[in-house]
């Protein structure tokens, strides 16, 4: 087992095997995270402890390489990519995280807290034995060699201050139990060393008086006085001037109990020990001002939140659309996140569709995911399964005529609807539908016409207003007869904006460079969020007039504050997608594993990615992604498209989407007959799901790609030709090529 020693100098043991702690910096950050006791210590904020203002951009490759000394140190067992249990990565920073019984400091705490019990209850034997395994623990000052690091200084303080008690309460049991010799010499010690202290004091003249030394007594009460005249001017307190009186009078008080061992120090001593062992509550106050997360509430668009929850209660036996748009980073997708979280509270469930950034995903995708969500909940019988199968299915094969298929999803898909919400009320999400293919919103449009038919449903659809397309505009043109709800978000209020400055970094931000971060960003919360963090990572020396101007700047600005390794992870990243398939990025880069683990963990730590769930990283916005990939030259973009392309070939080889999307966008000779092969697939997978839009698209890049290859199968040849025709006359759009 693992166990942790601060109180004296900081060290650690496995088992009998002490680790190996290496330098001072090592020891600073596994002490500071202990100190922290479970809670987050965002990086920044270690970073301020320990590099004391040095450069910040360094100091975070510092940080990380630390903290994977320690966990191999610490964990030397660990198989490679499973995270560590003791040093647990937890954006914005990191937490230690250990049984209470593995920490001295917790363990003594613990001992202490429950000895105060047993003493209160009369079981002074017990509380005596507590208080001696609890100051065992002591070998020197708490967190000895941080004595003087302005993080470590109130920790120990606290912690010598109930060590001082621990000593007192022992004392205390002592006396209860009759034992007044015993515990004199080491009384008088103790008071000598800490003269302010009256407890001490008072508990060690009445041991001198039970030991039949009244005079010594006295003598000590008089030595108080007079300490505490000189040093403080002050009288001692009521309890020692009562003890005086009493030892004065002979109060029958003061006698000595019976010594004999309290009822509890019997059978059920095991029993309490065990107890011992209980997680105790952590205390709160400590690090109160460390936030752990970024940012989890709302703030602000109060408006906003109650003109989506009104749009909610209309939904009542009706389907009912609310319109949410503003620009990239206004709070689109946070806002509804946080109607999603109040109608939770209300019994309401929700399915979301996101529309994804790039391409390579399946025709209608948001719709499978939506409904996915839903038949979870409520599964379609047979016949609708069937039905719904080129949405709901892996993999499905048509049949029939296709323009009716297609008419008969839409139908199936709202028959299904009102049946899954005839009980519960549904909120659904079509989030950044300025990106949907064309029949994710054709079948948008069937259902807000159709809605009368269904249960409660609130169906919530984001989009960016100033990238609005031919294909959604008319959308929108139709969804304008149901009367939707709008909701058109601007800039948060100033106030907002300081309160989400100050919720979101560790460092102290003042009044100026919040009115600046106000002034520059016009309010959009992602440009607010990502200027805060450049101006705390880039502490003391970061000036708000020397942040770039312009949203893309200031995130290449904290891009480039990344170790290097990792700022090349990044970019073969955002070649993915916002969306990112761990096995995959490890497959298509050339580096070793723990090279782009400690890059992903940067990004995590600084708040360029998350992580929706294990093994899946996801760019925290896609402004992120969308800057990244736009500030690669075309032909690295090209050659990581193909070098994606293999990766996803080996690690998913049915994703015939994906693969088509990164063979195409690789444009080279080499890798022209794979691109035509996977276009020809993805194409008639769009074919069989609607998408002849898509379809078109793919069959037009296969047959480049055909050509671009030096093949000369002319019959190969007529076959993406016909698809690319005949997707065409489907669309409705007659080739405009
Ligand atoms: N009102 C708000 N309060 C706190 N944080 C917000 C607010 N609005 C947006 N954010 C944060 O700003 C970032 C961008 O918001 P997001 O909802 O992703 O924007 P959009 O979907 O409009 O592009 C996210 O990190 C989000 O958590
Ligand atoms: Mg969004």
């Amino acid at each position: 087992m693992l166990t942790f020693r601060v109180l004296g100098a900081l060290e650690a043991w496995d088992g009998d095997r002490r680790a190996d702690l290496r330098g001072p910096r090592h020891r600073a950050v596994l002490a500071r995270l202990v100190l922290a006791r479970g809670h987050v210590v965002p990086v920044d904020r270690l970073i301020e402890d320990l590099w004391h203002g040095e450069s910040p951009h360094r100091a975070l490759g510092s940080v990380q390489t630390f903290v994977s000394h320690l966990r191999r140190a610490l964990e030397p067992d660990r198989a490679p990519r499973t995270p560590s249990t003791v040093l647990v990565t937890a954006p914005p920073g990191y937490a230690f995280r250990v049984g209470t019984d593995e920490v001295d400091a917790w363990r003594f705490e613990a001992l202490v807290h429950r000895a105060g019990g047993l003493l209160a209850a009369g079981a002074a034997q017990d509380a005596l034995r507590e208080l001696t395994a609890a100051l065992d623990l002591w070998r020197g000052p708490a967190y000895a060699q941080f004595a003087d690091e302005p993080w470590a200084r109130p920790e120990a303080a606290r912690l010598e201050e109930l060590r001082l008690v621990a000593v007192e309460r022992r004392a205390e049991a002592g006396l209860a139990i009759g034992q007044a010799s015993g515990i004199v010499p080491g009384l008088e010690a103790h008071a000598a060393a800490h003269p302010l202290r009256e407890e001490s004091w008072r508990l060690l003249a009445l041991a001198l008086y039970r030991c039949a030394r009244q005079g010594d007594a006295l003598a000590v009460l008089r030595r108080v006085r007079a300490a505490l005249r000189e040093e403080l001017g002050v009288e001692p307190g009521s309890r020692l001037q009562r003890l005086e009186a009493d030892i004065l009078a002979h109060s029958a008080e003061l006698d000595a109990p019976e010594a004999v061992p309290t009822p509890a120090a019997a059978p059920g001593a095991p029993a309490a020990r065990r107890e011992v062992a209980e997680p105790v509550r952590v205390s709160d106050e400590l690090e109160e001002d460390v936030p752990v997360a970024r940012t989890s509430t709302l703030i602000g668009r109060a408006v906003e939140t109650a003109d989506l929850l009104n749009a909610a209660k209309r939904a009542d036996g009706r389907l009912a659309v609310a319109l949410v748009s503003g620009d990239p980073g206004e709070g689109k997708t946070a806002l509804t996140e946080h109607v999603r979280e109040l109608l939770a509270a209300e019994g309401w469930r929700a399915a979301w569709g996101r529309c994804p950034e790039s391409g390579g995903a399946p025709a209608g995708w948001p719709w499978t995911q939506m409904l996915r969500t839903l038949a979870a909940v409520s599964p379609p019988d047979e016949d609708t399964a069937r039905v719904l199968a080129p949405l709901l299915a892996d993999s499905y094969s048509p049949v029939g005529d296709q323009a009716a298929a297609k008419l008969m999803l839409h139908q199936a898909v709202v028959g299904y609807l009102a049946r899954a919400t005839a009980e519960t009320p549904w909120l659904l999400v079509l989030d950044d539908v300025h990106r949907a293919d064309e029949e994710t919103l054709a079948l948008l449009c069937h259902l807000a016409t159709d809605r009368d038919a269904t249960g409660r449903v609130l169906l919530v659809v984001t989009y960016r207003h100033n990238e609005v397309g031919d294909l959604l505009a008319d959308a929108l043109a139709r969804l304008a007869r149901c009367g939707p709800e709008r909701v058109e978000l601007t800039g948060l209020a100033p106030e907002a904006v300081g309160d989400l400055v100050r919720g979101a970094v560790s460092a102290a931000i003042d009044e100026d460079t919040v009115r600046a971060i106000v002034d520059r960003t016009a309010g959009n919360p992602f440009y607010v969020l990502e200027t805060a963090r450049v101006l705390a990572a880039e502490g003391a020396h970061a000036a708000v007039s020397e942040v770039p101007v312009g949203v893309r700047d200031v995130i290449r600005r904290h891009v480039a504050g990344l170790p290097k390794a990792a700022q090349e992870v990044l970019k073969q990243a955002c070649v993915l997608g916002r969306d990112i398939d761990v096995d995959v990025l490890l497959a298509q880069s050339g580096t070793d594993e723990d090279t782009v683990l400690d890059a992903v963990e940067s990004a995590l730590l600084t708040g360029l990615l998350v992580e929706p769930d294990a093994g899946q990283l996801r760019f925290t916005h896609a402004l992120v992604r969308d800057t990244l990939y736009e500030d690669l030259s075309q032909l690295r973009r090209a050659r990581m498209h193909a070098r994606t392309a293999e990766a996803i070939e080996a690690v998913r080889p049915r994703d015939v989407s994906a693969l088509a999307h990164h063979y195409l966008a690789s444009a080279s000779r080499a890798t022209a007959a794979k691109a035509a092969h996977y276009a020809r697939l993805a194409a008639s997978d769009a074919e069989i799901h609607f998408a002849y839009r898509e379809a078109a698209e793919l069959w037009r890049g296969a047959l480049a790609a055909f050509d671009r290859s030096g093949a000369t199968d002319e019959a190969a040849r007529a076959e993406l030709q016909a698809g690319v025709t005949r997707s065409l006359a489907q669309s409705g759009d007659h080739g405009h090529d």
